[in-house]
């Protein structure tokens, strides 16, 4: 979920709604805003998008001072009910909240047995408890503060106390929360996109903090009420990397702009005389580590996969790749010396924080490898590795993908290097070829289409099989088409698909296969014959000085290594317009959000 909020002295409405549209990235099932001023507060909120929220806000109310928020739905399902802001039984407090109430239940039963609900959500007891408090005799601040003292959970959130129309009330933890600062006004926000368009100075908050934010004050305190002072930061992104221009959808823009991401890479991680280079204190940890955990979630989970392969093969230090939620509740036994990487194109993913906050109490050293820098993630490990790809909108991600397994194998390559291992190979030259070959690609947008049309039209499902990196693509490209187009897909090591799951085979069953590494290309072939004669529909996509005749289509050459970060494009294209074809929203697809900061 996002959140925003505004104090100051235009009216509040607009930069809200612009701050939310900014913040569907992270949940888009319903969106509200309360308005407060002299009079009072006034709340609209809907089910659905930012769009539908705006058409139903009441252009006549001026009011200096608001909270907003966009959903993704954890308590309670997606309706207006559900929707945020919630407010107290006498509407005095008005609340919104990013996270996960873990003990909300236990919380209902001892402090608002009696109080009659509104909605299904964690939140409403939140707030439910505060006015409770109040009720009590404490003032507003000492009842947040008693509240945020019982939660168990993750949290940021935005408090509106209609009797006080001064201050918004802020606190967190776990969840992110920035505070902004302007000239005559401040403001609140999930990331530092979403306000930009008002200020570009920020304030981070820590975990079990509370802000009062006024028009001329930020006011930080812990939970035991003492004072904190904290210099703000200037967020760095530039407003305009975040339009889509002419691009139907921003997956297509991102999609297209991978050939200059990858040279931005290569510029940016260019040291002198030509060569690779990678902060000391990162390559010293990299030695330093007897094995190293990667830990990620979704697509960023498969750039790991491949990590795991480069830093094998390339520097020779054991990997191992975990999925974060697992990771966070059932640790393996850990080396003597582990170090960690968290691979993340948000920064913010609930999921792989929780396993770094477990970490660093361990006292283990943490690398985060993130497009966003002063993301949660980059901000708490010692070390970070920036992806250089510029904001990803779409859900679905695509340029991080290839971004991250770019930086991965530069990280391989310099820490193999640093230990005297000879690559035999000019990295820097081989993503140039790469970046070629990506401009290819992205020209081949008629011939996915067609691909698109043919097999995936109608089908109800679609299988990826592989060998070694091909399958760790494949897995990728089962997400994509999932992710957009929801047709049930499976990524398939190519041996394994036989013991099993080849029963779902059936007569024009889709199965794209890839097939870009020589030393299993006999293998992947007999595995495309065993489903062929069961009557599966196959797409061959192999790399030139490989190909066959009844390949579908013929990558340009790569260094063998680094075949992923170029086969990947024609399954991004595939499911893009495989979700064209089926009427999907391809941006913003059903039932996801493009970071998820709960649990
Ligand atoms: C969400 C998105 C996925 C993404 C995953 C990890 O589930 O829908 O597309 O891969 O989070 O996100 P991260 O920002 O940590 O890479």
């Amino acid at each position: 979920c996002g959140i925003v909020g505004y104090i100051g002295q235009q009216d509040s409405k607009e930069i809200l709604l612009k701050g939310l549209e900014k913040l569907e990235y992270r949940g888009y099932d319903s969106a509200g805003i309360a308005v407060m001023n002299e009079q009072g507060v006034r709340v609209f909120k809907e089910k659905g998008r930012i769009a539908v929220l705006r058409d139903i806000v009441d252009e006549s109310v001026q009011a200096p001072v608001g909270i907003g928020h966009t959903r993704w739905a954890t308590h309670g399902v997606p309706s207006k009910v559900n929707a945020h802001p919630h407010q107290s039984n006498s509407s005095r407090f008005t609340l919104v909240h990013n996270g996960v109430i873990e003990n909300y239940s236990i919380l209902q039963r001892e402090y608002i047995q009696n109080v009659q609900l509104k909605s299904e959500t964690d939140t409403e007891i939140i707030v439910q408890i505060i006015e409770r408090f109040v009720n009590e005799g404490l003032d507003t601040e000492a009842a947040l503060r008693k509240t945020l003292s019982i939660l168990k959970g993750s949290y940021a959130l935005a408090l509106l106390d209609h009797e006080d129309a001064n201050t918004i009330y802020v606190a967190k933890n776990k969840s992110p929360l920035l505070v902004g600062l302007g000239d005559n006004f401040n403001v609140v926000a999930s990331d530092a996109m979403a306000m930009l368009q008002v200020t570009d100075q920020y304030v981070e908050l820590m975990d079990k903090e509370m802000v009062l934010v006024r028009e001329d004050e930020v006011i930080i305190k812990n939970l035991d009420g003492e004072v904190i002072s904290r210099n703000p930061y200037t967020a760095e992104l530039d407003a305009s990397d975040i339009e889509k221009g002419t691009y139907p959808h921003y997956m297509l823009k991102e999609i297209d702009e991978q050939p200059l991401v990858m040279r931005k890479i290569i510029q940016q991680y260019q040291g002198n005389e030509n060569r690779l280079t990678i902060n000391k204190e990162i390559v010293e940890a990299m030695n330093a580590a007897d094995r190293i955990y990667i830990v990620a979630a979704g697509t960023s989970y498969h750039a790991g996969l491949v990590g795991k392969h480069y830093i094998e093969k390339m520097a020779r230090i054991p990997v191992e790749v975990h999925v974060a939620s697992e990771f966070a509740y059932n640790m393996p036994i850990l080396s003597e010396n582990p170090l960690f990487i968290f691979i993340s194109q948000s920064g913010e993913t609930a999921d792989s924080r929780g396993v770094l906050v477990q970490v660093k109490e361990l006292g283990h050293k943490a690398l985060t490898i993130t497009n966003v820098p002063g993301s949660t993630l980059s901000r708490e490990a010692d070390y970070t590795l920036l992806l250089h790809a510029g904001p990803e909108i779409a859900v679905a991600s695509t340029k991080a993908y290839t971004a991250q397994i770019a930086v991965l194998s530069i990280l391989a390559a310099v820490t193999a290097e640093s230990k005297g291992i000879n690559l035999e190979f000019d990295l820097i030259q081989e993503l140039g070829i790469v970046a070629n070959a990506m401009e290819v690609l992205c020209d081949a947008k008629e011939e996915m289409e067609e691909i698109a049309r043919e097999y995936l039209s109608t089908t109800r499902n679609c299988f990826f099989i592989g060998r070694t990196l091909d399958f760790y693509v494949g897995l990728e490209g089962a997400l994509k088409l999932k992710e957009i187009s929801y047709i049930q897909a499976e990524g398939f090591a190519g041996g394994e698909l036989k013991h099993g799951t080849i029963a779902l085979i059936e007569n024009g069953t889709p199965i794209i296969a890839l097939a870009t590494q020589e030393h299993v290309n006999l293998g992947i072939r007999g595995n495309v014959k065993e489903v062929v004669a069961r009557g599966a529909n196959p797409c061959i996509i192999s790399m030139k000085g490989l190909e066959e005749e009844e390949d579908r289509y013929v990558l340009p050459t790569v260094n063998e290594m680094l075949t992923p970060l170029v086969s990947v494009i024609p399954l991004q294209l595939i499911s893009y317009y495989a979700a064209l074809h089926r009427d999907c929203d391809v941006d913003k697809p059903r039932n996801l959000a493009k970071s998820v900061t709960v649990e």
